[in-house]
Formats: C-alpha cells, structure tokens, sequence
C-alpha cells in the first residue's frame, strides 16, 4: 500500500466511526467495571481501544462515540486525548515510533538514537514518512529508564519496547519492521532483562553470570 493510499484511508475513515462488534463487546465490559454513575471513569480505557480500531489515531467521530457511550460533553473527552500523548489527533504511519529522550535516556544517547532515526527515515520527529510506514515522535519516560536508552513501537494494535539502543542497532529494528518483520521486544544488548549492563554485581552465588 502506498503512503498515499494509507493517509487516504485514514482520512476516510475520520468521517464516521462506530465500535465493530468485538470491540463494542470489550466496551461494555470496561464500561461495566465502573460503579453506577461513574460511567465517565472508562473514557480513558475506551479511548485507546477505539484509536486501535481506526488505526492508531483518534478521529473527532471517534471521540465523539465515546462520548456518547459514558455520558460525558465531547469537549471533555477531547480535553482528555489532548492532554495525554499516547492519544494521536492525527493519522500516524502504520509503525508509531516514540522516542523517549527523558534525563536518563538523554544520558544513555538518545540524542544520536534520534538523530539516527530522522537520518534513516529521512523525516524529523513528528513527521510520518512519504510510503506511511513510519511515523516518529519524541515522547517523554516511558518507565524503562533501567534499559536507556529506549523507544516504544506500537504496530496495528501491539505496543513493543526497545532497549539498550544504538545508532546502529536502531536503523537494523526500522529496516526490519519496514520489511515485515517482528523484531524481538526488550534488551538489544547481550543483556536479561534488566540485568546491570556490566553484569551481575550481587547474589552471584546464586548460579549468576
Ligand atoms: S527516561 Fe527513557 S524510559 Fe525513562
């Protein structure tokens, strides 16, 4: 599909929206969670399960459904998705590429993890690349401070984290999402999980490396 035709169907799909049938399930069921007359509280969850289904973006129709559905004026729930970041306003390429840049990431290199990204891609953060595949953004901690520096990647409705990055090891992950491929989630280092980097510095006793 060309980068054309996908900004094409999103921007079709922005005129109406409604649940389809397995998602209108999942709705009510978070809907239900609430106590009677707290409807409001799933605005959020309800929020990203309907940016999921319209391709990782929020249309107005799709706000305005979820209004409906808790009882909430539109403009508060367009206050909500305006407020947090992991709501996109706009069509997004068919991989969401958030870059955290926060003090410790910062520290660990993640200037050069941008700086390779927008090189690569050949965009700047908050661009979306001409064939759709992409789209970058620099984002505030996203909680992996331990494997900095990192990015989130969220493809069609999975969200992965990527650790320990390179310049080098970066453009490998873009090149193989960019040719359908899965890359393994987590530490791209030699690293478990969020083992210390230099390894183990305690319970060594314990059969540790
Ligand atoms: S600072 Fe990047 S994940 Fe926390």
């Amino acid at each position: 599909m060309t980068g054309k035709l996908h900004q094409h169907d999103a921007h079709s799909a922005n005129q109406t929206f409604s649940f389809n049938a397995e998602n209108l399930k999942k709705a009510e069921v978070i809907v239900a969670r609430y106590p009677q007359g707290k409807q409001q509280s799933a605005v959020m969850p309800l929020l990203t399960l309907a940016q999921q289904q319209n391709g990782n973006w929020l249309s107005k129709a799709a706000m305005d459904v979820v209004a409906g559905m808790v009882d909430m004026p539109p403009v508060r729930v367009y206050e909500v998705a305006t407020f947090y970041s992991m709501y996109n306003l706009e069509p997004v390429g068919k991989h969401f590429v958030q870059l955290c840049t926060t003090t410790p990431c910062w520290l660990r290199g993640s200037g050069a993890i941008v700086e390779a990204c927008e090189k690569h891609l050949s965009v700047r953060c908050g661009q979306t690349t001409a064939d759709g595949m992409f789209t970058i953004k620099e984002v505030e901690c996203l909680g992996a401070c331990v494997n900095a520096p990192m990015m989130q990647v969220t493809s069609v409705d999975a969200d992965h984290f990527y650790e320990d990055l390179t310049p080098e090891n970066v453009t490998q992950l873009l090149d193989a999402l960019a040719s359908g491929k899965q890359p393994k989630p987590g530490p791209q280092s030699a690293r478990t999980s969020s083992e210390p980097a230099s390894g183990l510095t305690s319970l060594k006793s314990a059969g540790g490396k």
